[in-house]
């Protein structure tokens, strides 16, 4: 199962998904990492083992529809099976969710619906709500929208700022991407209408 990665950043997520895969929890092999930024550090994590790292500079394409396109292009030329956006920092336009329908997959460091968009650590924190975690979801076009795969919870404590509950967070994030990515490797999840239903056949 061929996996392209879409990173902005510093790349934990990517990390946790190579480690996974090194363990052999993830039976996934990385073809291809892909950024909108020259040297994202999770670049370096890449070509630690050898994966090729591809930029496509925004500043050289007119609109988000003609990058995208590029980009589709670029990604397309590894025929992945799955497209993980793992800190992407850009909304995808049909341009490219049309090439790879069904196929590309997103973490949200909240419960979605709640809080889609950024800052959400923040976010829940000023809403006041007692819990909080992340979500492995499908994508579409709307920003952090699309059938989800699989939720964690964390709990939310009075003392937090939004970096420690962004850590907390993270921990389960770093556990619920290579599992959720396992279970597609595997086929065991079916998209009907907003659910994913998930085949646990063997697993419990
Ligand atoms: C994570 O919090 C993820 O949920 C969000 O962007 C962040 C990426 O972190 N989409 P990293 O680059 O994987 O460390």
């Amino acid at each position: 199962h061929r996996l392209a990665v879409l990173v902005s950043g510093r790349g934990t997520n990517l990390q946790a998904i190579l480690d996974a895969i090194a363990r052999g929890s993830l039976e996934m092999q990385v073809v291809g990492i892909f950024s909108d930024q020259p040297e994202p550090y999770a670049f370096q994590r890449a070509k630690e083992q050898g994966i090729p790292t591809v930029f496509i500079d925004p500043a050289r394409y007119a609109d988000r529809e003609e990058y995208d396109a590029a980009l589709a292009r670029e990604v397309g030329a590894f025929r992945p099976d799955t497209v993980a956006l793992a800190g992407f920092m850009r909304i995808l336009t049909h341009e490219f969710i049309n090439d790879f329908d069904g196929k590309v997959v997103n973490i949200h460091p909240a419960l979605l619906p709640a809080f889609p968009g950024l800052g959400v650590q923040k976010q829940a924190i000023d809403y006041g709500v007692h819990y909080s975690g992340c979500t492995v979801h499908f994508v579409d076009e709307e920003m952090d929208s699309g059938p989800i795969i699989l939720q964690s919870v964390v709990p939310v404590y009075q003392s937090d700022t939004p970096e420690t509950l962004a850590e907390r967070i993270l921990v389960k994030e770093h556990i619920t991407y290579p599992a959720a990515l396992q279970l597609l490797a595997e086929g065991r999840l079916k998209i009907q209408g907003r659910r994913v239903m998930i085949n646990w056949e063997g697993r419990i």
